[in-house]
């Protein structure tokens, strides 16, 4: 039985939960009206299996949501307080972001940017990301964020499949004191697309870029833009924004997100899981470039008008303090981050965070990967001086927003370390076996949600076959999120990780479909496969297996590097193996298939299992020796 923890924050609301248990529809209807809608709803959720529309006949604008209504009240409010890698920072009020996103959104639209036309935003986090994606919104454009450390290949692929009008980003980004030139990354990878009309690019770090004829300067649009810039009242279904994200098959997909119920989900969970208060400093370390960054640094902080720190560099540069540091300058009140930068400051020590004021700290918060209960209470001890609720958040890019948490701005229950406790109200969620059927309490299965949630993707961009493919056929109704997950005796939920073949590595997810077919395209590769162990700190990491031609080049460490530079050029650094092993065969059944199941179970030192479908024995020793010299060279 685990321990758990009594803490709260004096909110003990049990008639929320009870409404959204007797009628979780008009429960949704009765949140939306928190927002500003231009026009209501007709119709609060048209459910046709598996699209499900919220707020339908509504209009509103999610720009609007986040500063307009705030400017009677707010406007000379801090909105954003910004902290540069290299110690720099910047307050912009609620005043001051207003302004320059109404004079990008004029600048965009002096560009020829219309309602429903993609926008690619490929920025560090600096606060002209924000400002570029609610200028997008603010005129119905849909923006798509490409996390800064993704390569030219795959900001192609993203430009591509959304066929963006225009492409937004800067000269550099600072990471751990480098520049990292991310025009010279978009150049690259619009060289043959004549539909990208122009490139804005914003002069960050000042190192020098080739000017073509497609780019304008950031700088020169805004001085020439007007200031006022009306918001466009906006279908609640409208497509407010594309992020791409791997599963378990070819490229990344383009999940579609909708405004209305979408905000409404944001501004709910926002309120119940963080007590948002007027006074709180926020500070979420997710990168913008991820659903995290959209939904709980950009938009749901901002539709409550609070105000947040944003930090743009590495949380361990220059040093391990620099995260603490934050902390005490800017008051911060509120600190939501991974289990990745977690189990990373706790090998640093307790005596750095411990030689700073953190005593602002009221609540803190983890998400992208389950938590490990020692982890846990470290945080608790350490960083939350134990009087500090710990909010352990599961959800997905798929999802919008949180889905389990814990509440303490809604009400008071115990803790359990690495438990995400209970679904948010009005949100329906089992633990089912393969048939589909509830499992006993305590028992292993698959979390499926059973009914549509305001925050739920529209569906995937472009294809709709494909979304009820991932998420709608595997239970009947129910949407299938991938990961395993146990219930417990009290109704605690426990998230176990990945079901399928999608990886979290520090948090982020990784396909390995995805992986294997990057190092396969490698010219002397005939077979890959790829799946990930544990990590002390990342979580897991990645492992790839690697069969090579006959005829080709020999396994060496050359080789090696070579697949390695490729995997950073078609994908991103974040999906560098830990480890390429060389071997002649991959486990197979007899139907031909990769068991994925046995490689992880080698690779995790578990037991292996039935073989008896295997084809061929040989190829599990020699996989498990793969493995076993990697435990070695590990341990050197
Ligand atoms: C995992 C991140 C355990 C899970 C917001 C999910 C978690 C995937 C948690 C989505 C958590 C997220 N505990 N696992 N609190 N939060 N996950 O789309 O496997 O990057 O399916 O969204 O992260 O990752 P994504």
């Amino acid at each position: 039985m685990p321990e758990t923890y009594e803490i709260g924050l004096g909110n003990y609301d049990t008639e929320t939960r009870k409404s959204a248990e007797s009628d979780f529809v008009s429960f949704w209807g009765k949140q939306a009206e928190s927002l500003h809608w231009f026009s209501k709803w007709n119709n609060v959720l048209d459910w046709d299996p598996p699209f499900a529309k919220w707020f339908v006949g509504g209009k509103i604008n999610a720009s609007y949501n986040a500063l307009d209504v705030h400017q009677e009240k707010r406007a000379s409010k801090p909105a954003i307080l910004w902290e540069g890698e290299n110690g720099e920072s910047r307050t912009l009020t609620y005043r001051d972001l207003w302004v320059q996103v109404q004079k990008l959104a004029n600048a965009l639209k002096s560009l020829g940017v219309e309602k429903e036309d993609r926008v690619t935003i490929y920025l560090p986090m600096v606060p002209e990301l924000p400002i570029a994606m609610l200028a997008c919104s603010r005129i119905g454009a849909t923006h798509t964020v490409v996390f800064s450390g993704f390569s030219a290949s795959s900001i192609r692929d993203r430009i591509d499949d959304s066929k963006s009008k225009i492409v937004i980003t800067a000269d550099g980004g600072y990471r751990r004191g480098n520049i990292v030139k991310l025009k010279d990354v978009v150049d690259e990878a619009i060289k043959d697309f004549d539909f990208v009309k122009n490139v804005i690019v914003l002069e960050r770090t000042k190192n020098q870029i080739t000017i073509n004829q497609k780019d304008k300067l950031w700088k020169d649009l805004m001085n020439n833009a007007s200031e006022n810039c009306e918001a466009e009242p906006l279908d609640s279904l409208h497509p407010l924004y594309i992020l791409y994200t791997s599963g378990t098959t070819g490229k990344p997909k383009g999940v579609l997100h909708g405004t209305g119920g979408y905000l409404t989900h944001l501004h709910s969970t926002f309120k119940w899981a963080f007590d948002i208060k007027d006074s709180d400093v926020f500070f979420c370390t997710a990168d913008i470039g991820w659903v995290t960054g959209h939904s709980y640094v950009v938009y749901a902080p901002l539709l409550h008008g609070a105000t947040e720190v944003m930090y743009e560099g590495a949380p361990d540069f220059p040093d391990a303090s620099r995260m603490w540091d934050v902390i005490q300058k800017y008051k911060v009140s509120i600190f939501y981050t991974t289990p990745t930068a977690l189990r990373m400051f706790m090998k640093f020590g307790d005596d750095i965070p411990n030689s700073f004021d953190l005593s602002s700290i009221r609540l803190l918060g983890t998400v992208g990967e389950p938590i490990n209960p020692e982890v846990w209470k470290w945080y608790y001890r350490v960083i939350g001086k134990e009087k500090c609720p710990i909010i352990d958040t599961w959800w997905q890019t798929e999802t919008g927003g949180m889905m389990i948490s814990p509440l303490p701005g809604l009400e008071t229950i115990p803790l359990k370390p690495g438990s995400g406790t209970n679904p948010v109200p009005g949100v329906f969620i089992s633990v089912v076996d393969e048939k589909g059927d509830d499992v006993p309490a305590n028992t292993k299965g698959y979390l499926v949600i059973k009914k549509p949630w305001p925050g739920m993707l529209l569906t995937l961009w472009g294809d709709d076959e494909k979304y009820k493919n991932v998420y709608w056929s595997k239970y009947k109704n129910c949407y299938y999120p991938g990961d395993y997950a146990i219930k417990d005796e009290d109704g605690y939920f426990w998230l176990l990780g990945r079901a399928d073949d999608v990886l979290k590595v520090a948090g982020h997810r990784i396909g390995t479909a995805e992986l294997e077919s990057c190092i396969v395209s490698h010219e002397d590769v005939a077979e890959s496969a790829v799946c990930g162990i544990p990590d002390e700190v990342k979580g897991e990491v990645i492992i790839s297996f690697v069969v090579l031609k006959e005829n080709c080049s020999k396994p060496s460490t050359e080789l090696k590097k070579e697949l390695i530079a490729k995997i950073r050029n078609d994908i991103g650094a974040i999906a560098t193996p830990k480890e390429i092993y060389f071997v002649s065969k991959l486990p197979k059944t007899r139907s031909g298939k990769i068991m994925r199941r046995l490689l992880k179970a080698i690779a995790s030192n578990d037991k292996i299992g039935d073989v008896s479908t295997l084809e061929d024995g040989a190829a599990v020793t020699e996989v498990q020796n793969a493995f076993e010299e990697l435990q070695k060279s590990m341990k050197k």
